[in-house]
């Protein structure tokens, strides 16, 4: 196994309390797997990345618990530099916002050839002539004459394009794109998925792609994670999750999606709010807003349940039965 997260705890302490964003993840990536991570705004989602890659805001941010193997260290005992050779070479990430990770005044070709001046030790003129060659791998059309071009000359889905380049460069076991083409508009978004998809294939990389957007994922995930309140409420192999979700909360986010076939019908929304961090709700932390919530579920925090025989579906749901048999 590629990245195995175990029981992960994340806090961040403010002066208004303690925010508990994270609260005992758990996930596994292997090589060339993709594993989607969803849930809405504040569910925890980046956080977990963060803490992954190393980047966690420190203070106010803490992690209070927990493992996080990549190839088979545990990266949470690393000392910073060994952790920083990490970073970059060995797993890279891909933000949201293209403009504001690239630097405004280098050319594309310096950032990308800055890659591997620093970590390979090439000539200037080398590391050139590689940023031309990873554009052209992302399919920036006119790599060579556009290599001298500075990141606001390019529109956002070739900005964004650039990024993928920058996190393949050093040709990385594992990359975590987090919410990669939010900023897009949805023909460049899905040009820009398929383009991660298959250099993710090609290089037989582990993927962690974080979404809010279940429409995203259908095509290009293996397995999903769904997260709640800093918890993972259901796993399962992707096709099975859209065929019948284990959780109510997945439920709820399947039937939020906006469909084609449904032009007209009023959008369904999960009522109520996700938590407050600092107050989260004692038993299942969905009950409030849960059009299946029992007395159990106010009392009694579910476990995450075995669906499927072999492991491969988990719901912390006490009533994922009825949940699947309903959907
Ligand atoms: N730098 C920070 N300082 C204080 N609290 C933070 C910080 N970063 C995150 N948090 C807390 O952690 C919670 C989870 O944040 P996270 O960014 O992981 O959410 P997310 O699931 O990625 O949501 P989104 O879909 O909006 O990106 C936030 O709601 C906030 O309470
Ligand atoms: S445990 Fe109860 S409240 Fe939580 S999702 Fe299941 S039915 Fe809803
Ligand atoms: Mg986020």
């Amino acid at each position: 196994m590629l990245l195995q997260v175990r029981d992960l705890h994340v806090e961040f302490r403010t002066h208004d309390g303690v925010a508990k964003a994270v609260n005992g993840v758990s996930y596994e990536v292997d090589a060339g797997e993709t594993l989607a991570v969803l849930g809405e705004s504040g569910s925890g989602k980046s956080v977990t990345a963060q803490a992954i890659m190393g980047i966690l805001d420190v203070p106010p941010g803490r992690i209070t618990g927990g493992e996080i193997l990549f190839q088979g260290r545990d990266l949470l005992q690393l000392k910073e530099d060994d952790r920083r050779k990490v970073r970059g070479a060995e797993m890279a990430m891909i933000f949201q916002d293209a403009l504001s990770s690239l630097n405004p005044v280098l050319s594309v070709g310096e950032q990308l050839g800055e890659m591997f001046v620093v970590h390979r030790g090439m000539s200037r003129k080398d590391a050139r002539a590689k940023a031309v060659e990873l554009m052209d791998r992302v399919r920036i059309p006119a790599a060579k004459e556009r290599v001298g071009q500075y990141p606001h000359q390019f529109s956002g889905g070739m900005r964004q394009r650039i990024m993928i380049a920058m996190a393949l460069a050093l040709e990385p076991a594992l990359i975590i794109a987090d919410e990669p083409t939010t900023a897009l508009d949805v023909t460049v978004q899905a040009q820009v998925m398929d383009l991660l998809a298959e250099l993710q294939q090609e290089y037989h990389m582990g993927l962690i792609l974080i979404t809010h957007d279940l429409g995203v994922v259908a095509d290009v995930a293996d397995r999903i994670a769904v997260m709640y309140a800093g918890r993972i409420v259901e796993t399962a192999p992707v096709h099975d999750l859209y065929k019948a979700p284990a959780h109510p909360y997945t439920r709820g986010l399947l039937d939020s999606i906006p469909r084609l076939d449904h032009k007209g019908h009023e959008l369904y929304a999960i009522k109520g709010l996700p938590p407050n961090l600092m107050a989260i709700p004692p038993g299942c932390a969905f009950h409030p807003r849960c059009p299946r919530a029992q007395d159990v579920c106010l009392t009694d925090e579910p476990p995450l349940y075995a669906v499927a025989e072999d492991g491969a579906r988990e719901s912390a749901c006490h009533f994922w039965r009825e949940t699947l048999r309903d959907a």
